[in-house]
């Protein structure tokens, strides 16, 4: 072969290289804007439909209502032989965590939503970081992102009428079987007065991987460790900040302190589709105590500041292909990107409002 020759395939290998670079790129940048968030569904449209033409500015467009934790894990060690990720080996791991209420609303009162919530946030001093974001039910409704888009565009009234359309609604549920488990959930639970004695479920499934690189398929709940009181012993209804309160006044007299629950799958057990809950019978190992020992108001504190993305996770865990927690990574990105740019907006105006106010002066 000739020089020349030569020369011009080493030029298209070049150029072949270079397009293949480019096109990762553009891909990368396509899933990071919200585009793969869930095949038919974009994370903007999803995020939108949150809003529901309301956005509350500088607030996260779902669990908007909530306070900031701070604690630590101390892991019991039981985990260690399926995972070799650092916060399940023997120790004391410090997070930041929030308590929530369902919902878009900032101001809702605490005990008008159905659902309650408990996020945590763990980094290590080698750079490990895992998150995680559990709610009380546990199963999801449907079983993938593009049907519970169309539920909660049913659900939510139209924000011109206020209505929602029951007759859709109605043929709906009857179209999505899959719902039975989460309306079986809806119907036996009974809220309890704290947020310090529900029973938070990760509902997604995660693999846990160990030294011999063997994958278990696991979820995990945190049972309290306080006894629940029924909600109208303790606790006013008519305080929109009850649970709050509550929870102030509680960790004034001692700690708050869940068990971490982690169920192994079997094989018969379907890691990726999270409408159906994992028989009874199935191995239960307690990782260790979540302890909570401070709250503080959401606003200005740390835990806001926080993408609870439950794809976040340390070596030693991995996601399933479960499409609702694949979708979940980039629809909670796009309402972090929302927020933080509407709050560094509102923090800009202030300052050059206080600056004018004193040049004024
Ligand atoms: C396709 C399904 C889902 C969508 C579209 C969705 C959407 C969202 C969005 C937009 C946020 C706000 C994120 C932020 O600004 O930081 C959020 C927060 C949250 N989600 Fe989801 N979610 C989904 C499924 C789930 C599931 C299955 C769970 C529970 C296992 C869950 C638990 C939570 C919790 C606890 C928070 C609040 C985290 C915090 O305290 O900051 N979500 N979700």
């Amino acid at each position: 072969m000739s020089n020349s020759t030569n020369d011009s395939t080493s030029i298209i290998k070049r150029y072949a290289v270079i397009f293949v670079l480019m096109a990762g790129f553009v891909l990368a940048f396509l899933y990071a804007a919200g585009l793969f968030g869930g095949r038919g569904v974009t994370a903007q449209q999803f995020v939108n439909l949150q809003e529901n033409e309301k956005p509350n500015a500088s607030f996260r467009r779902a669990h908007a209502k909530g306070v900031c934790l701070q604690g630590e894990f101390v892991a019991s060690g039981l985990l260690a032989p399926f995972t070799t990720a650092e916060f399940f080996q023997k120790g004391n791991y410090p997070f930041i965590g929030r308590f929530s209420i369902g919902g878009g609303n900032p101001t809702a009162p605490d005990l008008a939503s159905g659902v309650r919530s408990l996020a945590l946030s763990f980094t290590s001093d080698s750079g490990q970081r895992w998150r995680t974001a559990m709610n009380t039910p546990t199963v999801m409704a449907v079983r993938t992102p593009e049907v519970f888009f169309q539920q909660i565009k049913l659900l939510t009234p139209d924000p011109k009428t206020g209505k929602r359309d029951e007759t859709k609604i109605k043929a709906f549920f009857a179209a999505h079987p899959e719902m039975a488990e989460f309306n079986q959930w809806k119907e036996d639970y009974v809220a309890s007065s704290s947020f310090a004695t529900e029973k938070y479920h990760s509902i997604n499934a995660f693999y846990l991987v160990n030294n011999n690189g063997e994958r278990q398929a696991v979820r995990w709940a945190m049972a309290p460790q306080a006894e629940p009181q029924p909600l109208d012993e303790n606790i006013s209804d008519s305080h929109p900040d009850a649970l709050q309160i509550e929870l102030a006044q509680r960790l004034e007299n001692d700690v708050v302190r869940f068990d971490m629950l982690v169920t192994l799958a079997n094989d018969s057990d379907d890691e990726n589709n999270p409408t159906v809950a994992w028989p009874e019978e199935r191995t239960v190992i307690n990782a260790g105590t979540v302890v909570i020992r401070a709250v503080e108001p959401q606003q200005g504190s740390a835990c806001n500041g926080i993408n609870f993305d439950p794809l976040v996770l340390p070596k030693g865990m991995e996601a399933t292909a479960d499409p609702i927690l694949n979708a979940r990574s980039a629809v909670y990105a796009e309402s972090y990107r929302r927020r933080a740019r509407e709050s560094f907006q509102q923090q800009a105006d202030s300052q050059k409002t206080g600056q004018q106010k004193a040049g004024a002066q």
